[in-house]
């Protein structure tokens, strides 16, 4: 069979394309600093949040020297606790599920985002500094209220924290 010359280099360019586009995708998915929600995250199971350790109490609460983890619940439509309140100067590593459908949790203004969903747990840790006032927004469509939906971090000083007893209610 002949095959034209620019025949086969349209193939081979169409081939070296594919290829590209697997690599990338393969890159996007595994490559460093990305983490994809469902890559070694534990499992909740969303009915019975009430129940569990972990969520029945929304929470921050302290692990270590400046080092916190913070139990959060999205639903339709809000964020608990809300404030998530978190000592300044200190590693908090969010610990986020959903108590019903899938919903975003984007800090505005910074470049930590994750997402709820039902029955599983993202995990991001974020870095606070000085004390000061971060929204949260839902950036998954959830429902009638996604646009209301909104939620908020306050980083207070180590010593407003401790006032508080460490609870974010
Ligand atoms: Cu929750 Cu959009």
């Amino acid at each position: 069979m002949h095959i034209h010359a620019y025949e086969k280099l349209w193939l081979a360019l169409s081939i070296v394309l594919i290829l590209a586009l697997i690599g990338t995708v393969t890159y996007g998915a595994v490559g460093p600093g990305v983490a994809m929600v469902a890559d070694s995250q534990s499992t909740v199971d969303p009915g019975a949040l009430d129940e569990d350790d972990r969520f029945s109490e929304p929470r921050v609460e302290q692990v270590g020297e400046n080092e916190y983890e913070a139990y959060v619940v999205a639903y339709q439509f809000g964020f608990e606790p809300t404030p998530i309140v978190v000592p300044a100067n200190s590693t908090v590593t969010l610990h986020i599920t959903s108590r019903d459908v899938i919903h975003g949790f984007g800090v505005a203004g910074t470049s930590a985002n994750a997402m709820a969903v039902p029955g599983e747990v993202s995990e991001i840790t974020v870095e606070t500094d000085e004390p000061t006032e971060y929204g949260i927004v839902c950036n998954e469509y959830c429902g009638a209220g996604h646009h209301v939906m909104e939620g908020k971090i306050n980083v207070v000083s180590q010593s407003e924290f401790e006032d508080r007893g460490g609870d974010s209610e």
